[in-house]
């Protein structure tokens, strides 16, 4: 049988943290008191203008690919999960794909699931692998949420950052990825959106990112209360197997919840959403390379990753690091 395993990661984040009080002295209508108590966020970082997503993709690609022992040449499947690519088209993978100077038998692209953009990307990456049909697959969350934000609505615009994560997944006698559970609800849409486009050479509609927070707060705690618990019993594992939860980085108090709901107390919990802020797709694989290069995540540890965004669309998975 064909397990799909995690062989390494790597992350990025652009330029220095910029703070709460930061974000006061460039004029919004905000306070770190506001911000911390709501959310937990305390800084994020922001890409300088012109730097894209697959250049944060590529940086945190080539320290995965390093971690993972091997060469970029072994790589045969790059998914990138983004919201915020380079271009319309071609997909932000197939940049990356350049930058790593991979000519051929490598399939490249891109999955568009917001901030559950990695755990989709994920699952999709594990079926490639798991048929047969790929050997090695770089999975990537990368995104620069910056340049979708209006900086004049505080109420998100204090939310997120920019960042990227990736992982090598390889094919292997041994689990690996357990258990995996998607979902989407579209119904939910005007919810969480940026509901604009790229028509007749200008932009139709509104090109920022809108929210109704307290639906999305609703539903999300919900939603990944559920999704953990379904790929627990997918596994067949018991709960109290579980070392950690590396939560989507939304808000603080969502990741309590979710971390009592599975049993877990919050030490057993990766949290970077005080430093990172929300950075969609980017922000569980980036909170799993902090705890893999700071050595709380260990070999033969049991992980359950869960993400929430847009659609509404949600996910879990269930490893064995
Ligand atoms: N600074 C200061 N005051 C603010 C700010 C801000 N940045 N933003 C809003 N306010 C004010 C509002 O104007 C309002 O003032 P009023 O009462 O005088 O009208 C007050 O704060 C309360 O606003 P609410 O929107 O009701 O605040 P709420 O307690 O719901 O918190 C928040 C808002 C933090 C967005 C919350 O709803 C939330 O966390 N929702 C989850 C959404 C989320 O995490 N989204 C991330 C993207 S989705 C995802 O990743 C899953």
């Amino acid at each position: 049988m064909i397990f799909a395993r995690i062989a390494g990661t790597g992350s990025h984040l652009p330029g220095e943290p910029v703070t709460n009080d930061d974000l006061v002295r460039r004029g919004i209508d905000t306070s770190d008191e506001w911000i911390t108590t709501r959310t937990g966020i305390r800084a994020r970082h922001f890409a300088a203008p012109g730097v894209t997503s697959s250049e944060l993709a590529l940086i945190a690609a080539q320290q995965a690919i390093e971690a993972a022992g091997c060469a970029a040449a072994d790589i045969d499947l790059i998914i990138v999960a983004t919201s915020t690519p380079d271009f319309i088209f071609p997909s932000t993978a197939t940049l990356v794909q350049a930058g790593l100077g991979i000519r051929n038998n490598c399939a490249a692209f891109d999955v568009q699931a917001v901030c559950c953009g990695f755990v989709y990307a994920l699952a999709t990456a594990e079926k490639f692998i798991r048929s047969g049909s790929n050997q090695r697959a770089l999975v990537i969350g990368a995104e620069v949420f910056s340049r979708i934000l209006d900086w004049a609505d505080r109420s998100t615009c204090v939310l997120f950052g920019d960042g990227a994560g990736a992982m090598v997944l390889e094919a292997s006698d041994k689990p690996g990825v357990r258990a995996m559970a998607l979902h989407a609800d579209g119904n939910h849409h005007p919810d969480l959106c940026v509901p604009g486009n790229v028509a007749g050479g200008q932009v139709t509609g509104d090109p920022f990112l809108r929210m109704n927070g307290q639906a999305v707060f609703k539903f999300a705690v919900k939603a990944l209360d559920e999704v953990a618990q379904e790929v627990v019993g997918l596994a067949g594992v018991p709960q109290e197997s579980i070392d950690w939860l590396i939560p989507h980085q939304a808000n603080i108090r969502i990741i309590q919840s979710s971390a009592r709901r599975l049993g877990l107390p919050m030490e057993k919990v990766v949290t970077t959403v005080d430093i990172h802020g929300n950075t969609s797709a980017a922000s569980i694989p980036l909170a799993l390379d902090c705890a893999i290069r700071d050595g709380r995540i260990r070999p033969g540890q049991r992980i359950v990753l869960e993400g929430i965004g847009g659609g509404f669309a949600w996910g879990a998975a269930l490893i064995d690091f």
